[in-house]
């Protein structure tokens, strides 16, 4: 089985490369099913209902949220009773939202999807080991297909979880930072690992804002409206190849399609 793994969707830039890049690469790389990080899609933190619609009908099975996932509100409704989002796993209990999902992939695959927020530099949670060890036991037996997004700042906290999940999940994928790593691997126990896959919206900004607002707040200290930037969008993920029965991971790739390569003629990975 392959499942496509998209990095943190930004703005609207973000959002038409998924709808133009998804259905393409579903073909070209007979994708089984895909998932995407959509935490910043409106305007660069939060997301729609609309948006949500928007992204499973642009072929999105399963969408995992962040730091971000609250910031629009008239989400939560969404969140509460679609069974095909999912909150960080480590949020109080009390968060709206499930801690983890399970899809089904063609031929019936089960496919639990589960999301882990860091703790370094980023707002106090709960234990992400001892939640994903929570939502693990829980998981129904004939569930070998398990994928886990390690939304953190730090390198160190994504190889801790991947090192805790070894063996255990079918793949790591890290978000957050926006930057993709060059460090995809098969740790011992065939589990995918990479500390991010990328962001998927405008590289010509800071982190898929406008330079033009970031970098004078941070010269000046006055505040100004962080609008998403616009140019040279990019789609970036992995592509993770697992075997159906077992659950391990036998592949990862990394994918990072531009403008200029949905253009082309030949399919869009090339
Ligand atoms: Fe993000
Ligand atoms: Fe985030």
């Amino acid at each position: 089985m392959r499942i496509l793994f998209i990095g943190d969707i930004v703005g609207t830039p973000g959002m038409n490369m998924v709808k133009q890049a998804v259905p393409l690469l579903r073909v070209a790389e007979k994708i089984d099913l895909v998932i995407a990080n959509a935490e910043n899609a409106s305007a660069g933190s939060g997301i729609y209902p609309t948006q949500y619609k928007q992204l499973r009908q642009a072929g999105v099975d399963a969408l995992t949220m962040g730091d971000h996932i609250y910031k629009k509100t008239e989400i939560i409704p969404t969140l509460e009773k679609d069974d095909r989002v999912c909150r960080p796993a480590n949020f109080p209990p009390g968060a709206p939202g499930r801690d983890h999902i399970i899809v089904s992939a063609p031929d019936g695959i089960l496919v639990a999807i589960i999301s882990l927020l860091g703790r370094t530099y980023m707002r106090p949670v709960d234990c992400p080991f001892q939640a994903v060890d929570r939502v693990l036991q829980a998981l129904p037996a004939d569930v070998r297909c398990i994928v886990v997004d390690a939304h953190a700042e730090a390198t160190a906290d994504k190889y801790l979880l991947g090192h805790h999940l070894k063996g255990r999940v079918s793949a790591v994928l890290g978000t957050h930072t926006h930057v993709p790593t060059a460090d995809e691997q098969i740790l011992p126990g065939g589990t995918a690992f990479i500390c991010d896959v990328g962001m998927t919206g405008p590289y010509s900004g800071i982190l898929g804002r406008r330079v033009d607002r970031v970098l004078p707040t941070t010269l000046n200290f006055v505040p100004q409206p962080f609008d998403v930037a616009t140019d040279d969008a990019r789609l970036a993920g992995a592509i993770v190849d697992l075997d159906a029965t077992t659950g391990r991971a036998s592949a990862i790739r990394r994918v990072m399609i531009d403008e200029a390569a949905l253009r082309a003629p030949r399919h869009p990975s090339a």
